[in-house]
């Protein structure tokens, strides 16, 4: 599984870089305003910071909602960086939008996924990525997880080549999770990536090895 942190924050980007696991990095407008980048120049200009310290795909969301918008705000994001993914909201003209930049050779992210039936549409317009939310569907009291796992069948029984990414990830178990559903990437916060590390037997067996190590040096 390929893990992309979920964030805009440089530091923790940096961070997740440098623990070696790294291979991509998602973004979204409300990611970005929580940094407190504000402006078209400052924004693009961010995205390419994130490009120069992860070597891997990072996705870059337009804001327009027409066809013509998006296809204009992906074409000026993907030529940022070669890194660039260019994210794209599954509606009808986001739809149009995947299957122009499929054909003319620009990555896509097709974000806000619900159901197997947009992740169909996606995956038919050539999108790189979908983006089942795992977290939002939880929290309305459905199965994210059945979902991402139901997208990874559907695209193993026609063989499509639209990676599965599960967005929305919450918790380290949900990474685990998606595992055990083949999800092809999870884009994680900080915490649910450094998470995986943890457990009290890892803690309490150095602690025993340091202390014998001790013993033996008396
Ligand atoms: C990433 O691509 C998504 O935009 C993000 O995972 C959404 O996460 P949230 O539901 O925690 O806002």
């Amino acid at each position: 599984m390929k893990f992309f942190i979920d964030t805009a924050n440089l530091a923790q980007i940096q961070e997740a870089n440098d623990l070696g696991v790294l291979d991509g990095v998602t973004t979204n407008p409300s990611l970005m305003a929580k940094e407190g980048i504000k402006g078209e120049e400052n924004v693009k200009a961010h995205y390419v910071k994130i490009c120069n310290i992860v070597d891997g795909p990072v996705s870059a969301e337009v804001i327009s909602t027409d066809y013509e918008g998006m296809i204009r705000e992906g074409k000026e994001l993907a030529n940022l960086h070669p890194n660039i993914v260019v994210k794209v909201p599954c509606t009808k003209d986001g739809i149009k939008a995947v299957k122009y930049f499929s054909s003319n050779g620009i990555r896509t992210n097709c974000t806000l996924i619900f159901s197997v039936g947009q992740a169909l549409l996606a995956a038919k317009a050539g999108a790189t990525y979908v983006s089942p939310f795992v977290g939002r569907l939880d929290d309305i009291c459905s199965d994210g997880v059945e979902l991402v796992g139901q997208i990874v069948e559907m695209f193993n029984i026609y063989g499509y080549p639209t990676e599965v990414l599960a967005a929305s990830i919450r918790s380290s178990q949900h990474i685990i999770d998606c595992v055990a559903v083949g999800a092809d990437v999870a884009t994680c916060p900080l915490s649910a990536i450094l998470g995986l590390l943890k457990h009290p037997l890892t803690d309490s067996g150095l602690a025993q090895f340091l202390l014998d190590y001790k013993k033996v040096q008396e």
